[in-house]
């Protein structure tokens, strides 16, 4: 099992990454010292798969744990679910020494962050994430939540785990387009963050795709390092973690102008990337090969490339003036200098759009 350790003082951790380390969950929770009463917090199709082996490995090293399923899906990420969660927290009898295991995709993690952030004024997490995408982002660095109907993730708290545990394993269940989709925040980690990542994936995509064992392993435990190394160095997203929403920009419009029903997170981040380079380059910050190498990786992963034809420029530059981190009409842009160097630009969303 490799260990990525997240620098934050008082409130480090580390993310224990291997194959077929879900058996270690007990023991690990058993090291903090937590109090036998605890829960896990997963979703219908999750618990199905794992929540048995979960279970089995808590309850062997001494835990109690109460099972809190919400139904699947994004549309679960709210204030009533999170309000259940809280009911059968109290319900089981969780104190300030019990502790909450998300375990499953980053609604699940999200979710549950934010209930252990809240619950009691804050009681012990621990992230177990099953997706890619919750594997090497969004169960590191401690952003937990729920979405208002006014848009996504209105409503959260910042709230570092105890630790996180990937198991790479868990992918092999996971639908095939939904690990295409992690695999847009792979390549992103390595397009803005590190150019021998970036030529791996190149090279061995094909392994990649299969999910050899060993090689899975060692891309995951990559990218975990990476967003460690920017969560230690700006935690709440202050300045430097921005650097992280590469292709979010125009990715989160596209989303949220089809409804969030026609692409997943992860295949509109791909578009919002490629579009990134091509405005980077228009911006004379990187050259074509820059833009052509990271157009060919996307689309050898199975990921789209190209802004639908059907969506307005007018839309989207309105989509992306209404995004949460728009200031004034304007964006702070993540530009690619190249294959792992980027510089951030304050660009208006008319002259992003113009330049897609
Ligand atoms: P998800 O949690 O909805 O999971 C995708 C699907 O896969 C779901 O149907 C889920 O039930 C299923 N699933 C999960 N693990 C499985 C497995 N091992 N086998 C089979 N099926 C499995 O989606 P996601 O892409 O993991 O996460 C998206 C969410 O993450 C969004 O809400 C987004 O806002 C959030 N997010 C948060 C951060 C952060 O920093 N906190 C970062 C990025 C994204
Ligand atoms: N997923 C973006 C962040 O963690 O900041």
């Amino acid at each position: 099992m490799e260990i990525v350790n997240v620098e934050l003082g008082d409130r480090a951790y580390p993310i224990y990454v291997g194959a077929g380390c879900l058996e270690d969950l007990g023991p690990r929770l058993a090291q903090t010292g937590g109090e036998k009463r605890m829960a896990v917090v997963t979703n219908s199709t999750v618990a199905s798969l794992y929540l048995e082996p979960v279970t089995r490995t808590l309850t062997g090293a001494g835990f109690d744990p109460a099972v809190v399923q919400i139904p699947d899906g994004e549309e679960h990420k709210n204030l009533a679910w999170l309000a259940f969660v809280y009911d059968r927290l109290i319900d089981a009898g969780v104190d300030r020494g019990g502790s909450v295991v998300a375990l499953g995709g980053g609604v699940v993690g999200d979710l549950a962050g934010f209930a252990a952030a809240t619950y009691l004024r804050g009681i012990d997490l621990v992230q177990v994430p099953t997706t890619l995408l919750a594997q090497i982002d969004s169960s590191i660095g401690g952003k937990t939540g729920v979405n208002h109907p006014a848009g996504k993730n209105l409503l959260g708290a910042f709230k570092q785990p105890r630790f996180v545990l990937a198991d790479v394993e868990c992918l092999r269940t996971l639908p095939r387009r939904e690990y295409v989709a992690g695999l847009a925040e792979v390549v992103k980690t390595g397009a803005i963050l590190d150019a021998e990542l970036f030529a791996l994936l190149e090279a061995e995509l094909p392994d990649i795709l299969r999910q050899e064992r060993d090689l899975l392993v060692r891309v995951v435990r990559r990218c975990c390092q990476l967003k460690a190394l920017v969560v230690a160095e700006d935690e709440t997203e202050g300045g430097y973690r921005a650097i992280l929403n590469f292709g979010h920009t125009l990715g989160h419009a596209i989303e949220s102008l089809t409804d969030y029903t026609t692409f997943l997170h992860g295949e509109a981040v791909a578009i919002g990337m490629v579009a990134a380079a091509r405005v980077s380059q228009q911006l004379g910050f990187c050259d074509a090969t820059t833009v052509r190498r990271l157009s060919t990786l996307v689309d050898r992963c199975g990921l789209p490339t190209e802004v639908p034809s059907d969506l307005e420029r007018e839309a989207l530059a309105l989509a992306m003036r209404t995004d949460k981190k728009a200031l004034g009409g304007s964006i702070k842009f993540v530009c690619l200098e190249g294959i792992g160097r980027t510089r951030f630009e304050r660009l208006g969303c008319d002259e992003i759009v113009r330049y897609i």
